[in-house]
């Protein structure tokens, strides 16, 4: 095993209350004679967000539905169609949203400058050719994708990331006052991605100091968050943003585990959001991650979250197979959960039988 990792992190970052409205003094720096492509989850069409995208002359803002997970041919289709609406590639991609519309700005981003379909790029380091530049601005904390090297898009054979050096932001705006009207159970399941990224960082055989540090940390402020905070309160929205940063770095030095490896079943079969996904996944794992899990099970008790149940009920023998499949086939996640001898400690038979109790 490889325990080093040589990664490219995100450009510039500006943290803190108000941060947005730095976007474009920071925008006006990159600017040449195209235009700025905004990104924007539609659930903030005709909100005051949307009002405040600092938009010049030919820029273009592109609202992105995310109720499913980024697919590749979503991301073929907004790069077709920004390079026949402006003629060109744009000076930038500027994603504002959750984790998923993240992953499509940097997806697009990457995209815009290598042909074909983005399906041909679920890997690593298969782009050849330096993506444009790209921001990202989150709404939702907990994802890490702000941060993280891979913008993972499900295609139409399998759930994996354009991972690589072209990938990461050139710049991400982190303003704690842009998360402040998030649904509780969303608020949640999101948190708990950084929860689980942390949890997952630090139990593995990539585990190092650098990325355990963070974790950790990261780790400490999920529970600050969780414990005593609530998704309207600025000062826990602050804490909950810095959580998702660190939880995402970490992953970068380690990598995630089991959780993930089960939760990338249930989207690609199911369609199920990742951060719904994963508290479905984690809260049947106590046999790989006892402390988290009776810890995770502790919060959602006390918060009074619904964590849905018997979700793969009813599916077909080959929906079954497609999830283990799905599953097995992420081998960095279980070579850093169980080992180099992960194939001998994880069957077929064992992903099943936790799956039917999901
Ligand atoms: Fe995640």
């Amino acid at each position: 095993m490889d325990f080093l990792k040589n990664i490219q992190l995100v450009g510039k970052m500006i943290f803190g209350a108000g941060s947005f409205d730095r976007l474009d003094g920071i925008l006006t720096e990159k600017r040449s004679d195209s235009c700025m492509v905004f990104l924007v989850d539609d659930f903030f069409q005709g909100r005051d967000l949307a009002d405040r995208i600092p938009v010049r002359n030919q820029d273009r803002v592109l609202f992105v539905n995310v109720d499913v997970e980024p697919k590749t041919t979503v991301v073929d289709d907004l790069r077709d169609r920004i390079l026949q609406l402006n003629g060109r590639a744009p000076d930038g991609v500027i994603g504002i949203g959750g984790g998923s519309v993240m992953d499509y700005a940097k997806a697009v981003a990457v995209m815009l400058t290598n042909p074909g379909p983005s399906s041909k790029y679920q890997g690593l380091n298969l782009a050849k050719n330096a993506s444009v530049y790209h921001v990202g601005i989150p709404t939702l904390s907990g994802t890490g994708a702000e941060v993280s090297t891979t913008a993972v898009l499900t295609g139409p054979e399998k759930k994996l990331g354009i991972k690589g050096e072209f990938t990461p932001f050139h710049q991400i705006v982190l303003d704690p006052q842009l998360i402040d009207d998030v649904p509780r159970n969303q608020w949640f399941y999101t948190g708990m991605d950084s929860y689980i990224h942390n949890i997952e960082s630090l139990t593995g055989h990539y585990a190092n100091t650098l990325g355990n540090a963070m974790a950790r940390q990261s780790l400490h402020l999920c529970r600050e968050v969780f414990s005593n905070g609530d998704p309207t309160d600025l000062a826990s929205n602050e804490k909950l943003m810095v959580a998702s940063l660190l939880g995402g770095l970490s992953l970068g030095f380690s990598e995630v585990g089991a959780c993930h490896a089960f939760s990338y079943g249930l989207s690609f079969v199911l369609g199920t959001r990742h951060g719904i996904a994963n508290c479905i996944a984690f809260n049947q794992l106590g046999d790989y991650y006892p402390e988290g899990v009776a810890e995770f099970k502790q919060l959602v008790a006390r918060l009074g979250i619904d964590i849905p149940a018997g979700v793969t009920k009813g599916l077909s023998e080959a929906q079954m197979d497609k999830m283990i499949d799905t599953t097995l086939a992420l081998e960095h996640m279980w070579r850093h959960a169980l080992g180099e001898g992960w194939k001998d400690r994880i069957t077929r038979d064992k992903v099943r039988e936790i799956y039917q109790r999901m």
